[in-house]
């Protein structure tokens, strides 16, 4: 049975697509079977794992749309135990049809039953918004893990998560839990507490994972290259620290 762990947080830059995919790529070094999922229409998750338009002709969209198997939609990376859901634009049109009907917000939770069995992670990359798209990701986990970053998140964006979460959870009777809270770009868990602190956050202090994920320029360097941050230098402190978390969330998720 696998985990399945949604990369949130609402606001946009925070670093969600960039711990999506490196937290995924970790994963994969550490050889568990995983699984990303692009569900934003940006697609940041699938060019940042090198996939080009020319690399597939389904994505999460033909599947939404009922157009192809889920199955079918899955493509392999360069790392042996990686594998992808592609997003593509057409997922605003098929999003906007299936926003239509409450229900159809589980409807990634459903297909997953189907692989859930082939994999020990699936990492959900979750769009900045409060849609039909963050809902349908945010339906589909069992865990979330919230991405904070300190130059970005303000403290009402934590409040707002938290109804967003309850709300999702109620509609949809789904078990969602938060995994915990990750600061990006970050100097040390001690930064994350005292940013917590002088936003009168202190109740979100246990969340918070032990590792923080730096403000990097390999980061940016590997997007450019499109490969995830420990295929272009894997001492690096990004990729460093995203092994770090893998790490962290299997011991604490196990
Ligand atoms: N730790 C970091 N160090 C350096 N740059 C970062 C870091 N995290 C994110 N970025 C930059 O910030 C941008 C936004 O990150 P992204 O993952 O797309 O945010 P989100 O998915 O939450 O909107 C990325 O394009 C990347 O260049
Ligand atoms: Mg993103």
């Amino acid at each position: 049975m696998s985990t399945i762990l949604t990369i949130a947080g609402q606001r946009g830059g925070t670093g969600k697509s960039v711990t999506a995919v490196n937290l995924a790529a970790s994963f994969a070094l550490l050889e568990k079977n995983t699984l990303l999922i692009d569900t934003d229409p940006q697609r940041s998750a699938t060019h940042w794992c090198g996939i080009k338009k020319a690399d597939y002709t389904s994505d999460l969209a033909s599947v939404l749309s009922g157009r192809v198997k889920f199955i079918d939609a899955v493509i392999k990376t360069e790392f042996i135990y990686l594998d992808i859901i592609p997003s593509g634009f057409n997922l605003i049109q098929v999003a906007a049809r299936l926003a239509k009907h409450t229900e159809n917000e589980k409807l990634l939770r459903l297909f997953l039953k189907d692989v859930e069995k082939d994999y020990d992670y699936i990492i959900i990359d979750a769009p900045s918004s409060y849609g039909f798209l963050s809902m349908m990701a945010i339906a589909a986990a069992d865990w979330l893990l919230v991405c904070m970053s300190i130059p970005q998140t303000r403290a009402e964006d934590f409040h707002d998560m938290l109804r967003y979460v309850k709300y999702i959870r109620s509609l949809h009777q789904v078990p969602l839990k938060i995994a915990g809270l990750v600061f990006n770009r970050c100097g040390s868990k001690k930064e994350a507490v005292s940013f917590l602190d002088r936003h009168a956050l202190s109740d979100a202090k246990e969340l918070v994972l032990n590792t923080v994920i730096p403000a990097d320029d390999t980061i940016e360097k590997s997007i450019g290259r499109k490969i995830p941050a420990a295929l272009y230098d894997i001492k690096g402190p990004a990729a460093s620290a995203y092994l770090d978390l893998a790490n962290e969330v299997h011991f604490f998720l196990k």
